[in-house]
């Protein structure tokens, strides 16, 4: 049987991990400041890790949600502390799209309203609700079409006030990502996410901040909201929430009530995947991670400026990117074939960094030397 081959795939065969190292199968050592697309956050293989999951799997790895899950409470109770939101109430699934999917859905209950606003260059998933608000017609397929959701630009006040004020009894939800991955590391505004947050009180729609690539300390701070002083009413999250593991979830505020029955999943929240949420957030607290993205981002982001040939370079911690002028649009792929350093891409011309929260400075020398050393190669 022949693979579905909808992915463009680099020619390498990772087989072992370490840190912000991976190996491939000819012994070749590769630098990860991709992690597999943001979601390497404690690092690969991380000791601490591997034995908590080991430790469950011995134990038990699965039972449906029918049972008690004593590690699910324990895994609510470590997210609210350390992202100070101990009021909220966590739903478990298992990817960034069912987080959001079951997110927009919870909105729609919850305000009996159907319409979602989204923004120019979002990426929310793949599933039927969460493409339907991707800002890409390419990966909408014909049954996902909606009405329902209504694209407005991204950063631009004026034009979601305006939209709320025609239609704002219509809004179930805003989805917005604080910022913006798959579509180039755009930040959100203070004042757009503020808007964001006054207008969804005035209207009483729900605001969903979609931290599944810029949350979980990504940006220096559990979400990349804070960075506005806002609060939103559900947070999606999934990628370094479990390290690899699949799993995600959302967080809600607690005036949204739910009823059994009201959202449901066979796999989320099993004793595997908390094992494995739990111990990331172990190593979050023991690594100081939030800080650690905090101060190694910056000193990445002052050497990435220091370098002039890279244009636009912006982002919060360690979820950086910049743009690659023409001449040099061999740098990706010479960062990877000659350095043996992995990076991530937007199109058309960005390179995106989302490395592991607790990679350092000398990883950090390492890709800057690269980068200098292809750019004097010009
Ligand atoms: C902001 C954002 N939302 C949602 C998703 C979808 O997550 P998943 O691929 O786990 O379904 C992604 C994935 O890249 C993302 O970056």
């Amino acid at each position: 049987m022949n693979l579905f081959d909808v992915y463009p795939i680099n020619n390498i065969a990772v087989t072992k991990g370490e840190g912000s190292y991976v190996w491939d199968d000819k012994g070749q050592r590769y630098l990860d400041f991709y992690g597999g697309h943001a979601v390497i956050s404690i690092g690969h293989s991380h000791p601490h890790y591997v034995t908590k999951i080991t430790g469950q799997l011995n134990q038990i790895g699965f039972y449906s949600n029918s049972i008690v899950i004593p590690q699910q409470k324990e895994l609510a109770s470590k997210l609210g502390q350390i992202s100070g939101k101990e009021d909220y109430q966590l739903f478990l699934c298992n990817s960034g799209a069912e987080a959001n999917e079951n997110a927009m859905k919870l909105a729609s209950f919850h305000t009996g309203r159907k319409k979602v606003i989204a923004f120019e260059k979002a990426f929310h998933g793949r599933t039927s609700l969460a493409v339907s608000a991707t800002d890409n017609p390419k990966i909408i397929a014909p049954v996902n079409e909606t009405n329902n959701i209504v694209f407005l630009p991204f950063n631009d006040v004026l034009q979601l006030e305006q939209y709320f004020s025609e239609y704002g009894n219509e809004v179930a939800a805003v989805i917005v990502e604080g910022i913006q991955g798959v579509g180039g590391i755009h930040l959100a505004s203070i004042a757009f996410l503020k808007s964001i947050r006054a207008l969804c009180t005035q209207y009483n729609a729900v605001y969903i901040a979609d931290s599944i690539q810029c949350g979980y300390g990504r940006s220096g701070k559990f979400f990349s909201h804070d960075y506005a002083g806002v609060a939103a009413d559900i947070y999606s999250m999934a990628k370094g929430m479990g390290n690899g593991f699949p799993i995600g979830g959302i967080i809600i505020a607690p005036h949204i009530k739910p009823w059994h029955g009201m959202l449901g999943t066979t796999f989320g929240g099993n004793h595997l995947a908390c094992a494995a949420a739990i111990a990331v957030l172990e190593v979050f607290e023991d690594e100081r991670l939030l800080s650690n993205a905090s101060i190694v981002g910056a000193y990445l982001k002052s050497e990435l400026l220091k370098i002039n040939e890279l244009k636009n370079v912006r982002g919060e911690g360690l979820m950086l990117g910049f743009d690659v002028p023409e001449e040099y649009e061999q740098l990706r792929k010479n960062l990877l074939e000659q350095h043996f350093i992995f990076t991530g891409e937007a199109k058309p011309n960005t390179i995106r960094l989302l490395p592991a929260l607790n990679i350092n400075t000398t990883h950090v020398d390492e890709l800057i030397n690269a980068i200098r050393k292809e750019i004097s190669l010009k």
